[in-house]
């Protein structure tokens, strides 16, 4: 049997001693003058592809705008496909924060997979930027200080499509969405706007994320005969149920409206399908804005690529950490300082000025929109900043 001797144990407290120090002056180096490590966590395969690539897009034009730089720092990015799969969002988060040490972790787009950022990023005290999921639980019970979004809940664009077809008169609707937090929340949001104004929300139908098969679905909502069709669907399988839904010749029957990522990032591949469809959101094409303006001239000339939503998301997520960043100097460390900067930041966002709730969650307008050839036409504002209710949120 081996004696832990004192002889025996200095070689070891020695070595240990070593490599703390090493961190230590890692750390502190990093503190002072090293790069602010970002961590993309978004999809980058599969069906919101599309999505992950315009986020970080938007992200890096922000970072570029500024001389590559944030609070005085270089930025080194590292960078996850999460595949929009909720069962591998653990352990892609916890690589991110654990191996790369990453000061900030920007993700992501899938709400399944948001939730198990969220745990993961809480468990560490790691600052969180969510640039597009919208799963109310991230702002709402799993609220917390080191947690923000620059996108939007997924309560609100349905609540605003839910005060638009009330005061149409329409008073019959049924939903279509995919069985998950952003289809069932968006959902919520509609049936709350819409039947507190008389409307009925005659039945809920749904299909498992990603599956595309809507033909029977479809058939189903014809049977029904509702005043109007409420959907969320996004992505490539937008692109499909855009084209599956005129392709069944309903387009001219049953009014289709959805959350505007129905038709956002898909103008192209859905062409004729999608011509007159509206929706709402929290941007749009058309807006009057100084910084808008120069945002789509910038990010056209930089990917030779109109931006959409997720650009306009992935660009505030930037502006929002810059907001933090400058108050400290780059001193990502003093993480109190860097979340009270950027809970009381005003962000000069390409959708309009916006500030944030309590929960850390946009105050946003929610327009209108109609599809105008390759654009959602602004129409109106349907809702006048709208704050997510961020109920069970205790900060
Ligand atoms: C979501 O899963 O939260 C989501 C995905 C795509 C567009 C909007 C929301």
């Amino acid at each position: 049997m081996h004696r832990f001797t004192s002889r025996r144990l200095a070689p070891a407290c020695l070595a240990v001693a070593a490599m703390l120090a090493a961190t230590g002056a890692v750390q502190a180096q990093s503190a002072q003058g090293g790069k602010i490590k970002v961590g993309f966590m978004l999809p980058y395969t599969g069906t919101y592809a599309a999505l992950g690539t315009a986020i970080e897009n938007g992200f890096r034009m922000y970072v570029q705008q500024q001389g590559g730089k944030l609070g005085g720092r270089d930025i080194e990015y590292f960078k996850v496909d999460d595949e929009s799969d909720p069962a591998k969002a653990p352990e892609n988060a916890t690589k991110l924060i654990k191996r790369d040490q990453v000061d900030v972790v920007v993700g992501t787009v899938h709400s399944g997979v948001q939730m198990g950022i969220v745990k993961v990023a809480k468990e560490n005290n790691t600052l969180l930027i969510i640039p597009n999921a919208g799963v109310d639980e991230a702002t709402g019970p799993l609220c917390g200080p080191n947690i923000f979004r620059s996108s939007f809940s997924n309560w609100q664009p349905g609540y605003a499509m839910g005060h638009v077809l009330a005061d149409r008169g329409m008073k019959k609707v049924v939903t279509l969405t995919w069985k998950y937090a952003a289809g069932e929340q968006s959902v919520k949001g509609f049936k709350e706007a819409f039947e507190s104004k008389g409307g009925k929300v005659v039945k809920e139908l749904s299909l498992p994320f990603p599956n595309v098969e809507f033909q029977a679905l479809i058939t189903e909502v014809a049977a029904l005969k509702p005043d109007a069709v409420f959907v969320f669907f996004a992505g490539g399988g937008a692109v499909k149920f855009v084209k599956d839904w005129a392709g069944a010749g309903l387009k001219d029957k049953i009014p289709l409206y959805g959350s505007g990522f129905l038709t956002d990032g898909t103008l192209e591949a859905q062409g004729n399908a999608a011509q007159g469809l509206e929706t709402t959101l929290h941007y749009a094409d058309g807006l009057s804005n100084a910084r808008d303006k120069t945002f789509r001239l910038d990010y056209a000339k930089t990917y030779k690529l109109q931006p959409d939503v997720y650009a306009v998301q992935g660009y505030d997520a930037a502006q929002l950490l810059a907001a933090g960043a400058n108050a400290v100097k780059g001193d990502m460390s003093r993480k109190a300082d860097v979340y009270k900067a950027m809970e009381s930041a005003k962000v000069d966002s390409p959708r309009g000025a916006f500030t944030l709730s309590k929960a850390h969650n946009p105050v946003q307008d929610f327009y209108l929109r109609k599809v105008d050839g390759r654009e959602n036409k602004v129409s109106t504002v349907a809702v006048k900043a709208l704050a997510d209710p961020a109920r069970g949120c205790r900060l």
